[in-house]
């Protein structure tokens, strides 16, 4: 795909795709890593003298237009974040946009009201991405995070304009080329989170991958219980024991060692502060319920990280929002990026609560990347082709 390298930017009007969706309260932005994330690209444009006018979506207003799903509360904090202007434009196609975008000058940066307002955005429908690139001359894709949607801002208007990667696309297919494409080796995985279900094509993908996968979290009761282990009260997803012995075939026969815990946390209430032990796998009893990997599997965990050259991370390890149960997460997370700041290790992390978990353990900072993104994140360690990546190098 192109960079803005390639691009010849002076007085064009460049379409750049955003990922805006963040978290907001109380029609406030409540968390501005994704607005951050974006400024390199329109800063760079900026520089080379091109109009920035922005697309984003925000939220599911399924093709209507809610006032509560407005883009209008990120022109503030995006403006004080560049120490410029940014105009806003209530519409993203047609005569309101027009008329703002022909006022621009080189430099000027503008936001375009919620792409989702139209529902030809989501069906991808050709009429309305051709009606957004009738807007620009150039499209720029900064939207790895929604890079998963083939929608008419992330796919349908590549194919109209001439089409680039933003700086923050280019940053998370390079960071995640090094943790899965072409990694250094040993590459070790750890895999959380609650449900086996949710993540069988990851896991799939990830055994004919790594040379090592930690599974924990809820998802690794299944594993457990597969394995003729009484889980007691714990989640679990019992219908999908076969599906987790294939998946151990599987790794088997990919050379792929699979670390399951080797001890548990448990309590009998989901509670702050609740009185907890820890129990070996044979000893867990009716009422317990397993809520963080034990000291032993914590120990196994990081001797592992300590022999790999390459970590990519999704999905904690415990119920990381409830303390004490947060400790395997905190502490393996906090390891990681030890190794990481003696350059010992690439680790990459991403996936809503991973993130979560990362900046609770205060290490996002250390570690080589922690992607914006959510569900673009899990397809992309699906294996699967995202559309608006692809849709760049066609
Ligand atoms: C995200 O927040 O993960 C992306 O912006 C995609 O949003 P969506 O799931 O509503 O398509």
């Amino acid at each position: 795909f192109k960079t803005l390298d390639d691009a010849d930017l002076s007085g064009k009007r460049a379409l750049v795709r955003v990922d805006f969706n963040v978290p907001m309260a109380d029609g406030k932005v409540t968390d501005n890593t994704r607005l951050r994330a974006a400024l390199p690209t329109i800063e760079k444009l900026r520089s080379g003298g091109a109009k920035v006018i922005l697309l984003a979506h925000f939220d599911r207003p399924k093709g209507r237009r809610v006032p509560e799903m407005s883009l209008k509360p990120v022109v503030a904090p995006l403006a004080d974040l560049l120490g410029a202007p940014v105009a806003f434009a209530d519409n993203c196609v047609g005569a309101e946009a027009k008329t703002v975008i022909d006022a621009m000058q080189p430099g000027d940066v503008l936001l375009l009201e919620n792409v989702r307002y139209h529902a030809g955005e989501e069906k991808n429908d050709p009429e309305f991405a051709r009606q957004l690139a009738e807007n620009g001359d150039l499209y720029v894709n900064d939207a790895f995070s929604a890079a998963h949607r083939a929608h008419g801002s992330t796919e349908g208007i590549a194919k109209i304009l001439p089409a680039y990667a933003g700086e923050q696309m280019r940053r998370e297919l390079e960071a995640l080329d090094a943790a899965l494409g072409t990694p250094k080796r040993p590459v070790l995985g750890i895999v959380g989170g609650s449900k086996v279900s949710t993540k069988l094509d990851l896991l799939n993908n990830l055994v004919g991958k790594l040379d090592r996968l930690a599974i924990g979290g809820g998802m690794a009761n299944t594993f457990l219980a597969a394995q003729g282990i009484d889980v007691g009260a714990s989640l679990c997803e019992h219908d999908l024991a076969d599906t987790a012995r294939q998946i151990l075939e599987t790794a088997k026969a990919s050379n792929c060692e699979i670390l399951l815990p080797i001890d548990v946390v448990t309590a009998e209430k989901v509670e702050p502060g609740a009185s907890s032990a820890v129990r070996e796998l044979d000893a867990i009893g009716p009422a317990d319920r397993i809520l963080d990997a034990g000291p032993k599997t914590l120990a196994r965990l990081i001797e592992a990280m300590d022999a790999s050259a390459t970590l990519v991370w999704n999905g904690p390890l415990g119920v990381f929002e409830v303390p004490p149960f947060d400790k395997a997460t905190v502490e393996a997370a906090r390891h990681a990026a030890d190794n990481v700041i003696s350059g010992k290790l690439v680790a990459v992390a991403g996936g809503g609560d991973t993130v979560a978990a990362l900046n609770a353990a205060g290490v996002t900072k250390d570690f080589s990347f922690v992607s914006t993104a959510g569900g673009a994140f899990l397809e992309w360690m699906e294996g699967k082709e995202l559309p608006g990546v692809a849709a760049l190098s066609s």
